[in-house]
């Protein structure tokens, strides 16, 4: 393909010769682009006034829709290291479109929680965004104003059986969230590891000065992720409530997903890239610290598990969960060719639980999944589009303004070379930070070009976006249950 021109008239495009690929099927055809929108989509398709892009031999995906990153975040004594700008940017680069971000309870009421984190994100925004709703603090105030949220555009709230003293619920407050969600037509969101044998094992360990990152997974034991999900589907259960699991990690916590899902509770689940790559042993590296996340990595078995599940549907979502922190924020990085340097990772240097929990990832997704995922025969192309872009499309109330590519849905389109292939690391991700945990991987495959509504953000190396051009995305409730 050319270059674009910058100074053509681009209102109006025609994407030629491509191989159209959604959740269902791929087709070759032609895909027409007017007003931020898609407006037909066929054969040979003809338009004298359009800009043409020559899609031959290149895919046609709908943008990635990540359902799960925390940008501006804070954090122990530091804040996550993309903004809705960088991090918007990262995205982009990596085929993904769209953002759900959540919002802090760090106001009196929720609909002023709402309206802070708005106005941070609205001037930086580069791609568009949704906005979950954490619930870190329950009173019978709160639980009013619940439904008031949907006027404010969000559907989704996040609950925590982790976090002692800090974020989470406990049981009953959170049984409390799902029936009054439940009544709204509104989705709940849960983190689910077992609070109070983190809380003691964490004592313990620091009273015995085991104070290594490992200590940070040994800490979190396998079997409380498994028996948080289990409860976490009984009160949903209870509550007759729709629930997604975030970040799934373990093997004991798909069989539950499975298990309750068998029985007929809509329940939900998400797993993130690192956990079907990385395990404990990287937290023993020397590096280890740039591993730590909540939950945190586990074994082989797990990856396992999580990527059969991934390949036989019991998983439905694919978030990153990107939080990223420097892992020296003592050392500066150039940024836009400014430097910049935020605390990080260095915090917890002496003691794992100071260390910022979260890692880079948003940009890395679909690049990853593809090469391991459908260039090694784990999932098929429909099945990528289902769950980087479509499923969390159709969960989250986006569908199908975003996750599909149909006449009607919003042009946010990525144009896949399926030959591409780099050696992927940090300088490719363009997260706000100083490493990647995909550092010198070889992958096949990767986004060529970009659009966001119709305008083309990336195209190859070239940053074509700008702050401000992301949109918000007001949801309604009652999506779908997959
Ligand atoms: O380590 C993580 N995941 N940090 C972000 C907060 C969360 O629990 O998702
Ligand atoms: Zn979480
Ligand atoms: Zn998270």
């Amino acid at each position: 393909m050319a270059e674009f021109e910058e100074d053509r008239d681009m209102r109006n495009l025609l994407i030629c010769d491509g191989i159209i690929v959604t959740a269902e099927r791929s087709i070759p055809a032609d895909l027409f682009i007017e007003n931020e929108k898609i407006t037909e989509i066929g054969p040979s398709l003809e338009r004298k006034d359009a800009y043409v892009i020559d899609a031959q031999g290149k895919l046609i995906f709908p943008g990635g829709i990540d359902p799960h990153v925390h940008l501006d975040l804070p954090m122990f004594d530091t804040i996550s290291s993309d903004d809705y700008y960088t991090g918007g940017k990262a995205a982009a680069f990596g085929g993904t479109t769209t953002l759900l971000d959540f919002v802090p309870q760090t106001q009196q009421t929720l609909k002023a929680s709402v309206d802070v984190w708005k106005e941070k994100s609205k001037s930086r925004a580069c791609i568009d965004y949704g906005l979950h709703m954490n619930i870190t603090r329950l009173d019978e105030k709160i639980l009013d104003e619940i439904p008031a949220l949907i006027d404010q555009g969000i559907t989704t709230l996040k609950v925590f059986m982790a976090y002692n003293g800090r974020l989470r619920l406990q049981d009953g407050e959170i049984l409390r969230v799902m029936r009054q969600a439940a009544a709204h037509g509104m989705l709940t969101m849960l983190h689910a590891e077992n609070g109070d044998s983190i809380e003691l094992l964490t004592q313990e360990a620091l009273a015995n000065k085991n104070t290594s990152p490992e200590w940070h997974a040994l800490t979190r034991p396998a079997w409380g992720a498994a028996e948080a999900v289990l409860r976490g589907i009984a009160l949903a259960e209870e509550a007759a409530a729709a629930l997604y699991i975030v970040h799934l990690n373990t093997a004991g916590g798909v069989e539950q997903l499975q298990s309750g899902r068998g029985r007929g509770v809509r329940v939900m689940g998400e797993t993130c890239p690192a956990y079907l790559y990385f395990t404990m042993e990287h937290l023993r590296r020397e590096d280890g610290a740039k591993w730590v996340c909540s939950p945190p990595m586990r074994s082989r078995a797990d990856n396992q598990v999580l990527w059969q599940a991934l390949s036989d549907g019991k998983i439905q979502s694919l978030g990153t969960d990107h939080c990223p922190f420097f892992y020296d924020g003592n050392k500066a990085i150039l940024y836009e060719g400014k430097p910049i340097a935020i605390p990080g990772k260095e915090l917890g240097e002496k003691d794992f639980t100071k260390i910022p929990n979260g890692l880079p990832g948003v940009g890395d997704r679909l690049p990853i999944l593809w090469t391991f995922g459908v260039g090694q025969g784990k999932i098929s192309a429909q099945q990528f589009v289902a769950l980087t872009s479509t499923n969390p499309a159709k969960i989250f109330g986006l569908y199908p303004k975003k996750g599909a590519l149909k006449v009607g849905s919003d042009a946010d389109i990525v144009i896949w070379d399926p030959e591409r292939t780099i050696t992927y690391g940090v300088e490719y991700a363009q997260h706000r930070t100083d490493y990647n945990l995909f550092e010198g991987w070889e992958l096949v495959g990767y986004p060529e070009t970009v659009l966001l509504r119709g305008k083309i953000v990336v195209h190859k190396e070239k940053w074509m976006g700008k702050a401000g051009m992301g949109q918000f995305v007001p949801r309604i409730p009652n999506a779908e249950i997959i």
